[in-house]
């Protein structure tokens, strides 16, 4: 049967083997109710046949985006292998037990930032940021810190994967599999 989630993990690892850094970085298009499309770069924290993972504010431009259309695209371009992958479909929640074990995981100074910023607002200078940096810094003084309600995991559960590798001429080669009940359909496009 057609599996994209292992072939994913197969360009995944030969991404991880060969990329000079941030191969799990990948571009998120998000699009809200006025539908102007949205990109930006998120890092990959966890993913599977239940979707693509990655944390962000949900008060940020893309939180409030996927709070009016839950809906979302992935793009990785893992360069030195000459290889894209393009993802789609609607975004689930994760659950507070997930975030929150993610969350503990993180380094210590990248909880307090989660804490500190008040992501896509504008912010009238950087000391600004600095300050609220150090005043959490105070806040948590040796405690925990916990994970700030707002600061969230979205999984895009995929309804279409392309996998795309360059060829020579530009004869390129793209397989695209699509969610066909419960299983997947393998097809090819022309480049
Ligand atoms: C390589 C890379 C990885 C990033 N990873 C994340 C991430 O995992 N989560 C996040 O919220 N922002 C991440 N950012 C910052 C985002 O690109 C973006 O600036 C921020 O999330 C605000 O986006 P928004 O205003 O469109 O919501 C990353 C940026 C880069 C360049």
């Amino acid at each position: 049967m057609a599996d994209p989630f292992a072939l994913f993990d197969t360009w995944f690892a030969e991404a991880r083997a060969s990329e000079p850094n941030e191969p799990d970085a990948m571009a998120v298009a998000t699009a809200g109710a006025d539908a102007q499309p949205s990109v930006r770069m998120v890092l990959l924290k966890a993913h599977g046949p239940e979707g693509f993972t990655f944390y962000t504010h949900e008060q940020s431009a893309k939180g409030r985006d996927l709070a009016q259309n839950p809906r979302a695209a992935l793009l990785f371009h893992w360069k030195s292998l000459c290889r894209q992958v393009r993802i789609e479909g609607p975004i689930e929640r994760v659950s507070d037990a997930e975030a929150d074990a993610y969350f503990a995981s993180r380094g210590r100074d990248s909880q307090l930032g989660a804490w500190a910023s008040d992501q896509s607002q504008p912010l009238d200078s950087r000391d600004t940021f600095e300050r609220r940096f150090d005043e959490m810094k105070q806040r948590y003084e040796d405690k925990d810190v916990p994970r700030p309600s707002g600061w969230i995991g979205y999984r895009v559960v995929p309804e279409r994967i392309e996998f795309w590798t360059a060829r020579e001429h530009r004869l390129h080669e793209r397989r695209l599999f699509t969610r066909e009940g419960s299983g997947w359909r393998e097809g090819l496009l022309y480049p």
